[in-house]
């Protein structure tokens, strides 16, 4: 099976926990948009649910497709969101925002039930960080918050580059109109004390890392779909 045949699986299998009359949270990336697609397939015949998408990206594919929106305003609390990401362990601590949506992608999550990670096996890590983690931030003060974040990062022994996304146009601008900083910190031994660090400093807006959000991720591999569930979940069933 190739990536995106995963990536099909993983979002086939999500479509499993989607029931008539959700008030759903629509992630954003590539896996998601399989989702999107495989979800207008059900509505066409007659599924009944209302989505909020985490992004324009999402929100421009859903009304291309017939899949029913709403905004957070007008729904706020939701029951299930589904959506991918770019980096996850064993504990469903995630890495999210390479697509650069993880603000609305967080926000999203937050006000739902549940949240459903549907990603494919080259997602799993034993330590998150091998990913770049994506770090939204107000682009008022952008060099400042940029050695704010380092010095942060740095009082628990992280280093690395932390560089400014960019498309061919300039700064990569996200929906709510803040820029990207992408951390190269190598491996995240404490996620939790990272995010503290990161939330204190006033120029960040969010960062990536979701922890204690996901329910559980549909990971799909060559073998098919598996669903995990987070450790201590495991140990105590
Ligand atoms: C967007 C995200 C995506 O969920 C993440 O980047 C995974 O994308 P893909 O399914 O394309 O690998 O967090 O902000």
């Amino acid at each position: 099976m190739d990536a995106h045949a995963m990536k099909v699986e993983a979002a086939r299998a999500a479509l499993a926990h989607v029931e008539d009359g959700m008030r759903l949270g629509i992630g954003t990336g590539s896996t998601a948009a399989e989702f999107v697609r495989l979800l207008a397939e059900r509505v066409a015949k007659g599924l009944s649910v209302v989505g909020v998408p985490t992004s324009e990206r999402t929100a421009t594919q859903c009304r291309e497709l017939g899949v029913p929106l709403a905004t957070l305003e007008e729904m706020p609390e939701l029951h299930l969101t589904i959506d991918g990401a770019d980096e996850f362990d064993a504990d469903l601590t995630l890495i999210k925002g390479g697509g650069g949506a993880l603000l609305r992608e967080k926000i999203v999550a937050a006000a739902s039930e549940r949240m459903i990670v549907i990603a494919d096996e080259s997602k799993r890590v034993d330590m998150l960080g091998r990913f770049p983690l994506p770090i939204e931030v107000n682009a008022f003060g952008l060099a400042a918050t940029r050695i704010a974040v380092e010095r942060a990062a740095r009082s628990i022994g992280l280093g690395g580059p932390v560089e400014l996304r960019m498309t061919e146009n300039g700064p990569f601008v996200t929906d709510g109109g803040h820029f990207v900083l992408d951390a190269s910190f190598g491996r995240i031994r404490d996620p939790r004390a990272l995010s503290g660090l990161l939330h204190a400093v006033p120029g960040v807006v969010e960062h990536g890392l979701f922890i204690g959000m996901a329910d559980l991720v549909i990971v799909a591999g060559a073998a098919g779909a598996q669903t995990v569930r987070p450790r201590a979940v495991q140990q105590n069933p």
